[in-house]
Order: C-alpha cells, then sequence, then structure tokens
C-alpha cells in the first residue's frame, strides 16, 4: 500500500467525519401548505388519509415555525413556453437550506432548493444565457453542477467541488453564468455536487428546449417523471458508516458487510412515495422526460397498458422505439411518447427498483413505487395490470442497438487512447480498514481549498497535481478513447463532465453508435467511449452513484492546458476558496 493511499484514507474518514456534524435547523418561521382545489381533491385527501396511504409531504403535523419542504401541484410543463431560436437571458435565484419534510412519509431534515422538493425547473431554450445566483444557507459548503451542459469556456461554472471550485462558503453566495450550447437540447438536471448533499433533496430538472431538435413538434403536451431512491436519515451519517471498517451498521440488513453501500428506505416519483398522479387530457401525445435523480438504485420504468416510444437519451434525440419499459440508471434522462388513447381511467404507473443490484437488501424497502396517470375520468386507484415481460436481473442500459441517433454523428477515428482499471479495495490504516474505490491506483480525495482548475490556471501543463487526483492531460485537441475496465462485480453509471461521448464498444466486442453522456459500465465488464478533447478546463470522469464516488472512484480530463491560463475566472472563485475553515469540509 503506498503513502498516497494510506494519506487518502484517513483523509477519507476525517472528511466523513466532519460531515456528520450535527447542525442546527434554520428556521424562517413559516410553514409552507400545499394548496388543493376542488371538491374532488379534499376527498382524495380524505380518503388517503382515512385509508392510511399518507399523502406525503405536508400533511403531517408539524409543530412551531420550521421551514416544510413543498413540493409542485404539477409536473406537466407549461405548454405556453415559447420555443425559439431567438436567444435571451434567464435570471433564477437558488436559496439553498435544510428544511424539513416527509416524501416517504417519515420525517426528517432535508437539504433543498428554495424550499422545494424536487427543486425549482430551470427551462431554457438552446443558446440562451443562464444566470443562477445560488445562496448557501446551509451549515456546510456545496456547489451546484449542471449536468450535461457542456459549458464551453466556462469551465469555472460546472460547479464540481474540488475541481472547478471550492464549496460556496456558508452564507455566500456564488453566480453561476453560462450559455447553453447552441446545439444542445433535451433533458438535463442539476445537482449539488459536494461529497452525498444532493442525496439529501438538492436537485431538480433542466430542460434545453429547441425548434431545431429532431423530435420537436412530434408530441402535443410535456410532463416530468422525477425518479428517485430515498433514505430515512441524512447521507452524511451513512456515508461515515459506509467508510468506517465495520461498513454499514448490519442490524437492519442481516449483518456487517463493509463495503457495501446503504441500501434506500424508498423510492419517490416526483418526490412522493405514493400519490404522486399526471392528470392528463385523452387523445394527446405526451412526451413524458424520464430523470433519475437518485444516488444508488436503477429504476425500470413502466406504465400499465401504453406503449413507450423512446425519443431521447441523455440529449440526443433517438430514432423512435417502441418499449413496455424503460430501465434508467442514476443521472441518465430518456424521454418518451405515450398517447393517451386507451380507455378512459386511472393507469399504474411503475417506478420499479432494481434492488437485486444491491449488496445489502433492505427488508422494509417496497420496490415498487407507484403514481396514477387519468384521462377522461375522475382519478381512482388503479387496478390495472402489470407488463408481463420479465425484467432483466441485472442493471444494465437500455439496448445499445435501441439508441440510435436521428442525426447521424460518425466518431471520428481516434487519435490518442488510454485504458483505465477501476475496483474496490480495502485500504489499512490506523484504526483498522477502510473499502476505498480506485481508478489505477487513485483513489479520488476533494481539495476544496485549492481546486484543480485553479492549480492549472496557475501553472498550465507544468501542473504537479496530488497524489489523490488521477488527471489526464490533452494539450491538443484529439479523438480520445477511454477504455474503461471495471474489476467490481456490480455496474456503474459513469457520467463525463464538459462532453458529450459516443460509445464505441463494450463488454462483447460490439460497435455501438449511441451518443450520450452517463452509461452503465456491466460487472466485471468494460466500455470503450470516444469524445473531442476541446474544452478547455478540468472535467470530471466518475461514476454516478453518491456513495461510490465520495469513496474515490472519480479521475480528471484535462483539456488545452495553455487555453485553460487563458480562462476569464472569476475573483470570487478563488476568494472563497481563501475562506474556507477546517471545519468546513463539503467534499
Ligand atoms: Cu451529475 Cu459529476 O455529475
Amino acid at each position: 500500500m503506498s503513502l498516497s493511499k494510506e494519506g487518502s484514507s484517513s483523509d477519507h474518514e476525517s472528511r466523513a467525519l466532519n460531515g456528520a456534524r450535527i447542525t442546527p435547523i434554520r428556521r424562517s418561521g413559516r410553514r409552507k401548505l400545499f394548496i388543493i382545489t376542488g371538491i374532488a381533491g379534499a376527498i382524495v385527501v380524505v380518503l388517503a388519509l382515512a385509508l392510511g396511504l399518507g399523502l406525503g409531504l405536508g400533511l403531517k403535523k408539524k409543530t412551531s415555525n420550521m421551514s416544510y419542504v413543498t413540493t409542485n401541484s404539477s409536473f406537466l410543463l407549461d405548454p405556453s413556453f415559447v420555443v425559439t431560436n431567438a436567444t435571451t437571458t434567464r435570471y433564477y435565484e437558488f436559496v439553498i437550506s435544510e428544511a424539513v419534510g416527509s416524501p416517504d412519509g417519515a420525517e426528517r431534515t432535508m437539504l433543498v432548493v428554495n424550499n422545494q422538493f424536487p427543486g425549482p425547473i430551470i427551462e431554457v431554450n438552446s443558446g440562451d444565457e443562464l444566470v443562477v445566483n445560488v445562496i448557501n444557507q446551509l451549515p456546510n459548503g456545496t456547489t451546484i453542477h449542471w449536468h450535461g451542459q457542456l459549458q464551453n469556456g466556462t469551465n469555472y461554472m460546472d460547479g464540481t467541488s474540488g475541481i472547478t471550485q471550492c464549496p460556496i462558503p456558508p452564507g455566500m453566495n456564488y453566480t453561476y453564468r453560462f450559455t447553453i450550447n447552441p446545439n444542445q437540447y433535451g433533458t438535463f438536471w442539476y445537482h449539488a455536487h459536494a461529497s452525498t448533499q444532493y442525496t439529501d433533496g438538492i436537485y431538480g430538472p433542466f430542460i434545453i428546449h429547441s425548434p431545431n431538435e429532431p423530435i420537436f413538434g412530434q408530441y402535443d403536451r410535456e410532463a416530468l417523471v422525477i425518479l428517485s431512491d430515498w433514505y430515512d436519515v441524512m447521507s452524511s451519517g451513512l456515508l461515515t458508516q459506509y467508510l468506517s471498517s465495520a461498513g454499514i451498521d448490519g442490524s437492519n440488513y442481516g449483518g456487517i458487510n463493509p463495503g457495501a453501500e446503504p441500501p434506500p428506505d424508498s423510492g419517490l416519483i416526483n418526490g412522493k412515495m405514493t400519490g404522486s398522479s399526471f392528470d392528463l387530457e385523452p387523445n394527446l401525445r405526451y412526451r413524458l422526460r424520464i430523470i433519475n435523480m437518485g444516488t444508488l438504485t436503477e429504476f425500470m420504468f413502466s406504465v400499465d397498458s401504453h406503449v413507450l416510444s423512446v425519443v431521447e437519451a441523455d440529449g440526443t434525440s433517438l430514432v423512435p422505439v417502441d418499449v413496455h419499459r424503460v430501465p434508467i440508471h442514476v443521472a441518465q434522462r430518456y424521454s418518451v411518447i405515450l398517447t393517451t388513447n386507451q380507455t378512459a381511467g386511472s393507469y399504474n404507473v411503475r417506478g420499479e427498483m432494481q434492488s437485486s443490484c444491491y449488496k445489502l437488501s433492505n427488508p422494509n424497502l417496497n420496490t415498487m413505487v407507484l403514481a396514477t396517470m387519468t384521462y377522461g375520468a375522475s382519478p381512482t386507484t388503479p387496478n390495472t395490470q402489470d407488463w408481463s415481460d420479465a425484467i432483466p436481473a441485472l442493471c444494465l442500459d437500455l439496448n445499445s442497438t435501441m439508441i440510435v441517433p436521428q442525426i447521424a454523428m460518425d466518431p471520428p477515428n481516434s487519435t490518442e487512447s488510454v485504458q483505465v482499471f477501476m475496483s474496490f479495495e480495502q485500504t489499512v490504516q490506523s484504526g483498522g480498514t477502510q473499502t476505498l474505490a480506485f481508478i489505477n491506483s487513485t483513489s479520488w480525495l476533494s481539495d476544496t481549498t485549492n481546486p484543480t482548475l485553479l492549480q492549472m490556471s496557475k501553472a498550465g501543463i507544468q501542473t504537479a497535481f496530488d497524489s489523490n487526483q488521477l488527471v489526464v492531460v490533452n494539450d491538443n485537441i484529439t479523438v480520445f478513447d477511454l477504455i474503461v475496465n471495471n474489476y467490481d462485480d456490480s455496474s456503474h453509471p459513469f457520467h463525463l463532465h464538459g462532453h458529450i461521448f459516443w460509445i464505441i464498444g463494450e463488454g462483447d466486442g460490439s460497435y455501438i453508435s449511441g451518443v450520450r453522456d452517463t452509461l452503465t459500465l456491466p460487472g466485471y465488464g468494460w466500455v470503450a467511449i470516444r469524445f473531442i478533447t476541446d474544452n478547455p478546463g478540468l472535467w470530471a470522469f466518475h461514476c454516478h452513484i453518491g456513495w461510490h464516488m465520495a469513496a474515490g472512484l472519480l479521475m480528471q480530463f484535462a483539456d488545452l492546458p495553455s487555453k485553460v491560463q487563458e480562462l476569464q475566472i472569476p475573483s470570487y472563485l478563488s476568494d472563497q476558496c481563501t475562506q474556507q475553515s477546517g471545519g468546513i469540509v463539503a467534499n
């Protein structure tokens, strides 16, 4: 075991312990209640309470003056949003704070954006400038990352703690300002990118419209389907256990198992375990934008009796393909077209959690998360049947032969390549062993006072990264092949910042043309991806399972160091790095 691994182990430990500090709830003197209009709504609530279903948010008795999480009444997109090539600047303000909520019926402290869960929707046109002033009212540092945004020329707006910025200190703000790539459109999301904070609720949808999107005009309405797994306690405490010698407290899960991820307590559709409803109109084509904002769980999504036509994967428009179920791993997005042309009534919407891929099982977890879709009738509890097709046992992506881009994008020939190996290893340190994640021999540890972007903006090609950073530097624009070998038995959803990539091959050696930003690396398998190193900055490539990234499963690509030195990094970025105190360890 090398010195650097030992060093990173103990740092991981102290980081986890720091992250677990108990902190007070910020009080706003207000409790928000959701408003239910109409007698039908009132009857539904009374029935739900009587049946003990619990509509989740807002219904539990709460004393006093804590802020209470609210949820949007509708996840239908506003059809009056003007989709246009004319660009504008759109402003948002995000207040990040602690609040109390009960998405699955169990009340807990959560981390939220503007007291909403999931967070507010960002809706823009391609080419728009976006300005989001993020105000941190948490007791710890935080950042917000815009998952899938290319950030060409604005690496310092990528929101990655320890890579593109320091955590925003408590009480301070960071203004994210960037231009949406004019050729990018589709379904995206945003989330905290500091330690496991997003697991506690800091996430929301980010939709880019464009009249140039090939599937534009092929649907009448749009709705969001946000899937997430959910824990009934703060992630910081679970992370401390996960990274400890003993592992997660096994008493609930049939024994001790060091290195096993904490299994979630529930699953949510649009922020609720039960009671989410899609109230649609008959005989329309709905574009459902499905986003997995979870931490560990792959979902299998379906709607009883309705065939889904898959038309988008991670911002790439696809040649439509009909399916009954869509597998969606952490951080991935799909759009499907659903036509409301069956018998009027209510249908089950299913997000089935693929718990067979957990290392620990949670006997109290209900893996079938249901919502109700209704059209042409008043909503009732559906008694519709699930599709009978078997569900695959491994947590893999939608068959890649189904991912055919509408606009052919043939990959150029590669000019450079590198091969890496990922694994989990027990590391020895004072006080016991710890299971950390490695890419080659590096377990990533975030430097929250000196992010790699700042280092490279000073030293350029000469930058000497510390032993906790695995950085592949490309000083020229190359067509780069990355081959990732998985020495672990589980599948891992890997995401690359700042680029889209072609999937060049995987496991069985097949050639695949798919283009996306998050793909699943099969257990004991391999994938090869290809991308162009033309975006100056430091870009994370990591497993999006929150626990794994916190255990170190991250490497970086540095494109064009000399151009990195020319980036116009705002002075508040480095100012905030000098304001990190020992107590603020956000990653
Ligand atoms: Cu969705 Cu590095 O993140």
